[in-house]
């Protein structure tokens, strides 16, 4: 049984700290994640309290909450979990987990070394396709002052984070450079079968909007 009231000040905690985001990482991004991380961990037989604290606290230690430094983020992170006085073994096991989620560039490849890590970067990286993937990319390009689209110029090719992090690009692009390669990327069965959902739905809607950019439809 999952201690109720941990997870409730887990929530709490994340709550309060990713309150001022504006670049789609808000709280409503970390509930969809941790309802499909808890549905692909049973599914998947994972551990249900280790998937459920690093879903909950995978963003708080996103380097673009954290001044740029992942290090003061993943801290951030352990100095909770050691105030609410778990083992260290599940301490551990969190961080890990939040260490392996983050996507880093369309050439950069990103492992996973437990089933754990798994299901979690699954359903982080489902919430960036469909139909709410496209609405965080254009929230998130909206906030960055992007152009949402510039037929002259083409998708990145990134090899390292730091391409992926500061390359020129427009928003548009982040189709090619992320979204339509996560499909490919799954590692889970059913993560797998959602993502074929949305990945059609995305190449629909990239194809309509192409036609209507050249008024076509
Ligand atoms: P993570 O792997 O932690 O989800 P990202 O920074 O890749 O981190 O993605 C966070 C959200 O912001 C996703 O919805 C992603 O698609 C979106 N995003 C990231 N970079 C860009 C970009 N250059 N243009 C548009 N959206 C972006
Ligand atoms: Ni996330």
């Amino acid at each position: 049984m999952i201690n109720e009231s941990l997870i409730q000040r887990t929530e709490i905690f994340v709550q309060e700290f990713l309150k001022h985001d504006a670049t789609g990482h808000d709280w409503w991004h970390i509930h969809r994640v941790n309802e499909i991380a808890k549905r692909l961990a049973t599914e998947e037989g994972a551990d249900p309290l280790i998937v459920e604290l690093a879903a909950l606290l995978h963003d708080v230690a996103d380097h673009k909450l954290n001044d740029g430094d992942e290090q003061k983020g993943m801290s951030r992170v352990e100095d909770f979990l050691r105030a609410e006085r778990l083992g260290e073994e599940v301490i551990q096991a969190v961080l890990k987990v939040i260490r392996e989620v983050s996507y880093k560039g369309a050439g950069v490849p990103t492992p996973v070394t437990s089933i754990e890590s798994a299901v979690v970067q699954d359903a982080d990286r489902l919430d960036a396709m469909g139909a709410v993937g496209i609405a965080r990319m254009f929230t998130f390009g909206g906030a960055k002052g992007r152009a949402m689209f510039d037929p002259n110029i083409p998708p990145v090719d990134h090899h390292n984070e730091d391409m992926y992090r500061n390359a020129k690009s427009t928003t548009f692009n982040h189709f090619h450079e992320k979204l339509l390669l996560l499909k490919d990327r799954m590692n889970t069965a059913g993560a797998r079968r959602i993502a074929e959902g949305r990945h059609q739905y995305m190449a629909e809607f990239m194809q309509r909007f192409k036609k209507e950019w050249e008024g076509l439809s």
